[in-house]
């Protein structure tokens, strides 16, 4: 009681509302406005008329909704005040909202509108406009010229600028104003260069942003090492021991040989298969050049075995030991991987996952198979790999995007099923900064579990939205026999001409056999309730408080960033997209590292940031926290969101209350939301909350938590 008056004091400052809406007036923990809500703009002659379109969050199981091609889905929820009355501005009797590409072809009748609040809808357009006009009666078909309201979707601000043309045109080619870095730095005793990074197809880079180069010594691990082999299944028994061990191995990508990283020599590294309720012991060994550590993310295991340098153990060192006790209190899919120099070492290939079974009976409903797939991306250029920043990571600023896609290590993943087959797949994303948009189309997608165990009501999904870190259980039937593809779709930015375009990566096939399966399941057209669980987290959020109780801002700061970044990303910042689904600044991105941009995590009650950060919880007491991804910075994206040792429920994104409860470990915060999640301080010890970028890791955004 105590505890909780005095957070709500600390708060007082800058209060975070509970349920705060984008067209709310705006507060500084609500989620951005000018991201989220339209202004509408009355037409001549009407007077006194008003009103805003609210790009509402489509509640569903994930935290930004897309479709399964990749664009942006939002309930419209128009306001509209001081209407006048329809029949004063001619034969009319009602109004009518319309929303329309900015060509204005295809009109979309979207409802009637009255006074007040009016739910319109979802809509998946990208740029729109937004028309409310007077008409002689509901089902019109096409809008009438009486126009009464009218806006324009936030992303209609993007657009060919002439600005950025002429800002550009006198840049020429000098690549940073002030901290010149003529030729490449040289990596010590070998002769790695920075050469460039492949661009996207179709995009256009200006001569300044070609010769950025990033200001750190490139780095990729030589020298001879045995080949790599495919990840083996490792069972481990109560009381079982397992060695495991960083080190150098040889791998084959697209025909070409690299010395990468690997556990035990495999990629991903042994996956772990053990039951709930088990112990189990890791002899880890770091046979790497650098000091490692292993984090076992999601198991709410004891805290002095979690892998944080500095807070549960020191760095092993190269030739070093750790001994890891493991128990696991919570079936479901999880992953290990080094918690030192992540954009380095989970990108050379350090991870793998852990399947924890219950004691007896199934998470889920039936299956004939499982698949466990870990995916990633990989930067290959014509020269090869693209090097890795040796003292500071390089693309600091959105994260490395790959450029080949990888399914367990490798890319064009095959399956081959019978027709009829139900698969299970467990599927975990590896990469450093992508969130993959999932779908296979043609087979039905059954969202059963996410990152912490079973959804409290399974649910029929187009498409898997996973952020990096992010576990999703899906259940497939494959009907028709022949070929289905493993999509990737999203939707690029290509922020030089303001325009957004479809990009479509293939993950592999699974083939299915024209026989069918010999025993078909009945029970996969079902969707089932999990009541022990839901009951579980129904129990748990009657005890949430009403307003959140801890929040935090997400943020960054840069210096000397080379003058063309500075400049383009300045014009660039008059929209930011909910999410930035690939690497489309793939230059300005690359040659920013972690000595230029520091990503923050703020306090703001405190304004303390990122490890200065301390937050402190009681053990069973449920805390309600307001995470706020702040809009006005100099690069507002998406960031996934982990808590180290504990779960969470996700309640609302941007006001709007979630109704698919799962039990979580990471939450993916697109640009300018505001998300509430309530956490479940159920393990004590010292912990790290952090976004999961890898190059957001390495330069600064993580803070700590005690549970006592
Ligand atoms: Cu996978 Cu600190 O996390
Ligand atoms: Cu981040």
């Amino acid at each position: 009681m105590f505890r909780r008056l005095a957070f709500a004091l600390c708060l007082a400052g800058a209060r975070a509302e509970a349920q705060q809406r984008p067209c709310d007036p705006p507060a500084p923990l609500g989620p951005s406005r000018d991201l989220y809500c339209i202004e509408l703009v009355p037409a001549p002659g009407i007077r006194g008329a008003s009103g805003t379109v609210e790009l509402g969050h489509v509640a569903g199981p994930f935290t930004v909704a897309v479709t399964p091609e990749g664009f942006p889905r939002h309930r419209l929820i128009l306001s509209a005040a001081g209407l006048p009355s329809p029949g004063t501005l001619g034969r009319f009797r009602t109004f009518v909202a319309w929303a329309a590409p900015p060509s204005m072809h295809p009109m979309r009748r979207l409802g009637t509108v009255h006074e007040g609040r009016n739910d319109l809808g979802v809509v998946d357009l990208e740029k729109f406009v937004v028309l409310v006009t007077a008409e002689t009666g509901p089902q019109v078909r096409e809008p009438s010229d009486r126009l009464v309201l009218r806006g324009q979707s936030p992303s209609t601000r993007l657009f060919p600028p002439d600005l950025l043309q002429f800002s550009i045109g006198r840049m020429g080619t000098t690549p940073s104003g002030g901290h010149e870095h003529h030729g490449a730095p040289q990596g010590e005793g070998d002769s790695l260069r920075w050469t460039t990074v492949p661009m996207p197809p179709g995009l256009t880079m200006l001569p300044a942003e070609m010769a950025l180069r990033p200001e750190v010594q490139p780095f990729l691990p030589s020298g001879d090492a045995p080949a790599a082999r495919p990840r083996e299944l490792v069972r481990l028994q109560d009381g079982d021991t397992l060695r495991l061990e960083a080190g150098l191995v040889t791998r084959t990508l697209k025909g070409r040989s690299y010395t990468m990283f690997a556990f035990n020599g495999q990629y991903p590294g042994p996956l772990i298969e053990a039951t709930r309720g088990s112990e189990v012991t890791v002899v880890f060994t770091n046979r790497l050049p650098h000091p490692t550590t292993v984090h076992w993310h999601g198991i709410r295991l004891d805290h002095r075995n979690d892998g944080i340098p500095g807070l549960s153990q020191p760095p092993v060192p190269p030739g070093g030991q750790f001994t890891y006790r493991l128990r696991f209190p919570d079936a479901g899919i999880y992953w290990y991987h080094p918690h030192v120099r992540e954009d380095i070492q989970q990108e050379l290939g350090l991870y793998g996952n852990l399947v924890i079974r219950p004691e007896a009976g199934e998470s889920y409903g039936p299956v004939h198979r499982e698949q466990v797939l870990m995916l990633d991306d990989i930067l290959i250029g014509d020269d090869g790999m693209v090097p890795l920043g040796l003292e500071s990571p390089t693309h600091a600023l959105m994260g490395r995007f790959g450029n080949t896609m990888l399914v367990n290590g490798e890319p064009g993943y095959r399956l081959a099923v019978q027709r009829g087959e139900v698969v299970r797949f467990y599927l975990t994303n590896a990469s450093n900064t992508r969130t993959f948009n999932l779908s296979l189309p043609g087979a039905m997608m059954k969202l059963v579990g996410s990152d912490v165990g079973p959804y409290a009501r399974e649910e029929w999904t187009e498409s898997v939205v996973i952020a990096p870190a992010e576990r999703y259980v899906v259940h497939v039937r494959f009907d028709r026999s022949g070929p289905v593809h493993l999509l990737n779709r999203v939707r690029g930015l290509d922020h030089l001409y303001g325009r957004f375009f479809a990009e479509t990566d293939t993950l592999g096939t699974v083939q299915v056999s024209a026989g069918s399966v010999a025993k078909p399941l009945r029970g996969f057209d079902l969707v089932r309730v999990d009541s022990a669980a839901a009951a579980d987290m129904e129990a748990f959020r009657r005890r949430a408080a009403a307003a959140p109780e801890q929040a935090l801002v997400l943020t960054l700061e840069t210096r000397d960033l080379p003058r063309v970044t500075q400049r383009l990303m300045q014009l660039d910042s008059i929209y930011f997209s909910p999410m930035e689904w690939s690497g489309t600044m793939p230059m300005m991105n690359w040659a920013a590292t972690g000595r230029q941009v520091r990503w923050i995590l703020r306090d703001p009650a405190t304004g303390k940031e990122n490890m200065d950060v301390q937050w402190n919880f009681r053990r069973g007491e449920p805390v309600r926290i307001r995470l706020v991804n702040e809009r006005q910075s100099f690069h507002a994206m998406q960031h996934p969101i982990h808590l180290h040792g504990q779960r969470f429920l996700v309640l609302a994104v941007n006001g709007v209350p979630t109704d698919r409860f799962v039990w979580k470990d990471t939450v993916l915060l697109p640009a300018g939301s505001a998300v509430d999640i309530l956490l479940d301080p159920s393990n004590p010890g010292r912990w790290m909350l952090h976004c999961h970028i890898a190059e957001h890791l390495s330069a600064g955004m993580m803070m700590g938590f005690a549970v006592e």
